[in-house]
């Protein structure tokens, strides 16, 4: 009955060991693990748009070529996260529209703009920095799809994190206007970067329940706290300075409700992306002899 299946399921989560997408599980862990698995693959694909608009203006081959495997990646941990939220019984098709929408959500760092060329660099050392310092748990997840994801994903983020700061660190080494250039980046996406780890603990709704599940193996506070610890000597090594830590929670909850620099025209592009690609999606389910009249087309 539903109390032994439910006493199963925590029990496997006790022993950390993995639930699998045909395992039994109670509906409210499903759901919670769409939210966070989808708002993960957005936030992979919408994070594509502040990167991708510096490749054609790379100052040199090597950083265009970088910085184009670097977004190429990304693409591909969309498409691993995609693939990991399908397991649970949603198709990509609804995640989109469900996104499109803003019934879904992605991570707030990207709807700030990419300004100068260093936010190139800065994106690399703090967003994937952040990134990393939330994934690595991840690997340990107790739901298998995604934590196995995790594991590809986190080794590419560390070469997104190492590239990124080795170009801040070549800027570093050159002119008064490229240092200052660095700082001024930095400036504007350290606290950003820290409000990618959610809310307070006191003021995060799933924490306590994703714990509990082994879906989370660290809180919010935890997470940010070890990112800070990781990141002020590499500020150092560098020659920047951090800003404070004092975060403006009313920015965070408004970015967040749809009102940042750039939410708007990340979603506008999302959905141009989308539908500039339907024939193609048309085509290839026609050529599969797929019904695309169903959602799951
Ligand atoms: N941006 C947008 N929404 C956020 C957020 C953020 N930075 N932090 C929290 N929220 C939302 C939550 O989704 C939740 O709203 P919901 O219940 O409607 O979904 C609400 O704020 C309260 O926050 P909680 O702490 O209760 O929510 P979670 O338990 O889901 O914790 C989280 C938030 C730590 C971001 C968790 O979802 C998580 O670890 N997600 C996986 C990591 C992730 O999404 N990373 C994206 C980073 S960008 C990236 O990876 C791209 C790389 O290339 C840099």
């Amino acid at each position: 009955d539903e109390a032994q299946l439910e006493a199963g399921f925590q029990a496997t989560i006790d022993r950390k060991d993995r639930i699998e997408p045909r395992d039994w599980m109670p509906d409210a862990y499903r759901r919670t693990l769409v939210r966070q698995v989808a708002q993960h693959a957005h936030s992979e694909i919408i994070g594509m748009q502040p990167e991708g608009s510096w490749i054609g203006r790379a100052p040199s081959l090597r950083r265009k070529a970088i910085l184009l495997a670097k977004v190429q990646d990304e693409a591909g941990h969309g498409l691993y996260l995609y693939s990991a939220t399908e397991t649970l019984g949603v198709s990509r098709d609804e995640l989109t529209e469900m996104l499109i929408s803003g019934r879904q959500k992605y991570s707030s760092i990207f709807n700030y703009p990419a300004l100068s060329y260093a936010d190139v660099g800065t994106i690399g050392w703090l967003v994937d920095g952040a990134a990393i310092c939330n994934q690595v748990p991840l690997c340990r997840t107790s739901f298998g799809p995604y934590g196995r994801a995790m594991i590809r994903i986190c080794k590419e983020e560390s070469f997104h994190q190492r590239q990124g700061y080795e170009l801040l660190m070549t800027m570093m080494r050159g002119t008064d206007e490229q240092r200052a250039m660095v700082q001024e980046s930095v400036n504007r996406f350290w606290k950003p970067a820290l409000m990618m780890f959610g809310p307070p603990d006191a003021e995060s709704a799933n924490t306590e329940q994703s714990m509990a599940w082994g879906i989370k193996t660290h809180t919010n506070d935890e997470l940010r706290a070890r990112f800070i610890e990781m990141t002020a000597p590499q500020a150092e090594a560098l020659g920047v300075t951090l800003p404070d830590n004092e975060l403006d929670w009313d920015e965070f909850w408004t970015v967040v409700k749809g009102g940042g620099p750039c939410n708007e025209q990340r979603i506008a592009h999302r959905k141009q992306a989308w539908d500039d690609g339907a024939w193609v999606r048309e085509a290839a389910a026609a050529f599969a002899g797929l019904d695309t009249s169903s959602p799951r087309g």
